[in-house]
């Protein structure tokens, strides 16, 4: 890691609150800026360290952080995932594209020396190989998100080629958490599952039963996140995204699970437009090259994700501290 300080765009998030915590762990709360333009509903992301409200889409004020806290290395996390951006495509361009743009040139104007973007499976689409999907292969995808991501990474490849950007990048799987919410992804029905079921024993799930997607548990991909950011140059060749995998599983299949430990759970389907966006993904991901490149390795499988998921959402919900 490089002498100055982190800054974390979409702190608030899914992924923001838990990265910010743990880099705060890591590296020192006092070298990690949390910022979003909301505020986190996570209160120690705001009281553990410093945070700035920002809207990424304010290139001036994104510079004055910079300055500011002395920022050499930016995860950019501020996004509009799949499901949201499918209703409102020109804004969910803007605000993935526009972003991203910002903080590239922050990095060609050498105001900043690395950062993290996330890419996702919606790069992928129905032309894709679905099964075990390689790193290089056909990339057609059928969403706005998916074709923001897709062209996002071709331009994270083409600063580093051409101005030499240090930009590193995980194509995430659906992520599964439990400190903070998903928002407007085609994936969130696997963290809303786990708490339905404890809170009224029954989900109705928007997605079709044999629906098989990749996932992973956010411990997972905070590690990935962190170790890719974080590693040597040399050992990131690939500078448009890698893909990443944890696990694979049906609605019917982490239904089962739950059931495991909630017996009477009962799950009915009522598949809406995300199916269709679902039906487009892959099913589940090779992900040799980041195992190869940088090391990387899964550490949660299903079984092991639901446990810890029902055992921490179970003491939210007992403590009231219940944040959806
Ligand atoms: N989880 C995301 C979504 O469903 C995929 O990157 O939109």
């Amino acid at each position: 890691m490089a002498a100055g300080n982190i800054l974390v765009i979409g702190a608030a998030g899914q992924i923001g609150v838990e990265l910010v915590l743990q880099l705060r762990s890591q590296f020192g709360a006092s070298r990690v800026i949390a910022s979003d333009v909301r505020m986190p509903s996570v209160e120690e992301v705001i009281q553990g360290g410093p945070f700035e409200n920002l809207n990424i889409l304010n290139d001036q004020d994104l510079l004055r952080v910079v300055e500011k806290h002395n920022i050499d290395t930016v995860y950019h996390l501020a996004a509009m995932l799949s499901a949201t951006a499918e209703k409102q495509p020109e804004k969910a361009w803007d605000l993935n594209m526009t972003s991203l743009f910002y903080v590239l040139d922050l990095a060609k104007h050498g105001k900043i020396k690395r950062i993290f973007w996330p890419s996702s499976i919606a790069v992928f689409g129905p032309t894709t190989p679905r099964h075990n999907t390689p790193q290089l292969t056909i990339c057609e995808p059928s969403t706005v998100y998916g074709i923001s991501k897709l062209a996002g990474e071709q331009w994270c490849s083409y600063y580093h080629e051409k101005f030499g950007v240090d930009v590193r990048s995980i194509r995430y799987p659906g992520l599964i958490s439990h400190k903070s919410a998903p928002g407007g992804g085609t994936t969130d029905y696997a963290v809303e599952i786990f708490h339905e079921a404890l809170k009224h024993g029954e989900y109705a799930c928007f997605l079709q039963a044999d629906a098989e997607l990749p996932m992973m548990f956010m411990e997972d991909a905070i590690r990935a996140t962190i170790e890719i950011t974080d590693i040597e140059a040399s050992r990131v060749p690939i500078r448009t995204s890698y893909n990443l995998a944890g696990m694979s599983f049906t609605p019917e299949q982490i239904a089962n699970e739950v059931r495991k430990h909630i017996p009477e759970f009962r799950m009915t389907y009522e598949p809406d437009f995300r199916q269709q966006i679902a039906a487009s993904w892959p099913a589940s991901i090779d992900d040799s090259a980041a195992r190869e490149h940088w090391g990387w390795q899964a550490n949660y499988d299903l079984k092991r994700t639901s446990e810890v998921m029902l055992q921490e959402i179970r003491k939210q919900i007992q403590s009231s501290r219940v944040t959806f």
